[in-house]
């Protein structure tokens, strides 16, 4: 159950996108659109934030619920990533990998989706998921009904089945912006042993700092996975003062 401290794995829940828009007199769509941005610019430290996998919530399967302009918008901003991001993934060894339902989706978003994890299957440096229609309870059941009958090994086989990797894929730190408190139906069963960061910050306005100081923080735990014993800390990473990543390399740009 311990993990290593060295590459971890940072689940986020990027809220507050839409406030941040309403607070500037603008529509909700530009808060999810600088939202984008800021995801860009976290993916960009993670490898010197030694965080070996990032999973960002990107559309929750009860974001079905909102207006369908808004509904459209999301879809728009997702296909725009996805077919302007292979390149950026594999100049920087970024292995991505979608998670949730994609029998609800548009077609082509998942022709995309199985497009860019394709060409992205041999990326080491860092493991993107974005959940995309998710739903932590829609995953469990289905996890469940697929190993019901033909597994010895329930516990190991529910979780992979969950991670849609090959290896089990517990979350070190969950982090929700904007001042909520919630898990929201994210990962329940990878975030048994998380720990929690809740920042009041708008995720538009998140930064690298911002990054740094939730790393940092993690980093100060003491994590016992119900033992009397805490996991060994490493000393704190050394971090550019800027949380800049300099060997990250911009796609097309030298
Ligand atoms: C929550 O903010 C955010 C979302 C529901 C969508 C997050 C999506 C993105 C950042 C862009 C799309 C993602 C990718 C990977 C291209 P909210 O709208 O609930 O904010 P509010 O609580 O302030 O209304």
């Amino acid at each position: 159950m311990q993990s290593n401290l060295r590459n971890i794995h940072i689940a986020i829940i990027m809220d507050g996108n839409g406030r941040w828009a309403q607070k500037r007199n603008l529509p909700r769509f530009k808060g999810h659109s600088a939202g984008v941005s800021t995801l860009r610019t976290i993916i960009q430290c993670c490898p010197e934030f030694q965080i070996s996998t990032l999973t960002l919530y990107a559309f929750s399967s009860d974001n079905w619920k909102r207006p369908q302009t808004e509904i459209s918008h999301l879809m728009d901003l997702i296909r725009l990533y996805l077919s302007s991001e292979t390149d950026c993934f594999l100049e920087n060894n970024i292995r991505f990998k979608a998670i949730g339902r994609r029998d609800r989706l548009p077609e082509d978003i998942v022709k995309l989706i199985e497009k860019v994890e394709h060409d992205t299957q041999c990326g080491e440096q860092l493991t993107l998921r974005v959940a995309i229609d998710y739903s932590s309870r829609y995953e469990i059941l289905q996890a469940a009904k697929n190993i019901l009958d033909n597994s010895n090994d329930s516990h190991s086989a529910l979780s992979k089945s969950l991670s849609g990797v090959e290896k089990e894929c517990d979350v070190d730190l969950l982090i929700r912006t904007s001042g909520e408190k919630r898990l929201s139906d994210f990962l329940l069963w990878e975030c048994a042993y998380s720990e929690l960061y809740f920042t009041n910050i708008d995720w538009p306005d998140f930064t690298s700092k911002d990054l740094r100081d939730a790393v940092e923080d993690f980093r100060s735990r003491d994590r016992r996975f119900g033992s009397l014993e805490a996991e060994t800390k490493l000393p704190p990473v050394v971090m550019n003062a800027d949380g800049n990543n300099k060997n990250y390399k911009i796609a097309g740009v030298k």
